[in-house]
């Protein structure tokens, strides 16, 4: 499959029993404190204009968005039911919707991110690139680099492969299998410089940091 949530028949009455949560890869607790842990690590302020492309239901917005000034969270992703279930279900009851305007919100395929969103300062995909085509990487980089401040940095997670082991099927722990050709798929640190030098970004740095499935982190810096 080229992408699993690519036309995604989702059971929305599921969602009030918790499956939004689910949906977008489980261990919720841990991959979400995680993931802002990394960004307070990488100096995220409250100040930042920061945006979470492919937030799904909030797993880490519902973190970012208490932390965040007011207005300074944007959250993008192509299934809008799964950031309605996350505002519904995780940012209400934490008493934080008025955090985050509505035209902070978006969901489109395509990366069509909102003009408004111009001047973002730092940016993170958790999970979103292991889903991705490269050239749909290409797609996402160009589109997101032109939203971005000039020094805007944008961090990405992939499952790293290298040349050589590239074409074979690679296992990573909890038993994750990535694949060359589909979903989920894994990448090399070539792959990466190539398609930022495409876009209007640099790769600062590629490594692990403590993904319980293996992921890597990309930094991409706007050149
Ligand atoms: C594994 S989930 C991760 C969600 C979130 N980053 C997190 O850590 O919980 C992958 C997310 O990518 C979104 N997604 C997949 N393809 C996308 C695309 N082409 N454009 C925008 N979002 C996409 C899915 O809808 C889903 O919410």
């Amino acid at each position: 499959m080229e992408n699993q949530y690519i036309n995604k028949d989702l059971d929305l009455t599921a969602f009030e029993g918790g499956n939004h949560r689910d949906i977008v890869g489980g261990l919720w607790d841990e991959i979400g404190q995680l993931q802002f842990d990394y960004m307070i690590a990488q100096g995220l302020s409250p100040t930042d204009r920061f945006i979470d492309v492919a937030c799904g239901s909030m797993r880490g917005g519902r973190h970012f968005i208490p932390y965040l000034n007011a207005g300074h969270y944007y959250g993008f992703d192509i299934l809008r039911e799964l950031i309605d279930a996350g505002m519904t279900h995780e940012i209400a009851p934490l008493g934080m919707v008025d955090k985050v305007p509505e035209g902070n919100l978006a969901s489109a395929a395509d990366f069509e991110f909102p003009e408004s969103w111009r001047g973002l300062d730092k940016g993170l995909a958790l999970s979103l690139f292991t889903h991705l085509t490269l050239n749909t990487i290409v797609q996402c980089l160009t589109k997101l680099r032109a939203v971005m401040a000039d020094d805007g940095v944008f961090y990405a997670t992939i499952f790293e492969t290298t040349e050589e082991t590239q074409i074979q099927p690679q296992t990573h722990p909890h038993n994750i299998v990535s694949y060359m050709c589909q979903d989920p798929y894994h990448y090399t640190r070539a792959d990466m410089d190539y398609v930022a030098q495409k876009t209007g970004w640099g790769v600062e740095s590629l490594k692990g940091f403590g993904h319980p499935r293996g992921q890597h982190m990309v930094v991409f810096k706007a050149r």
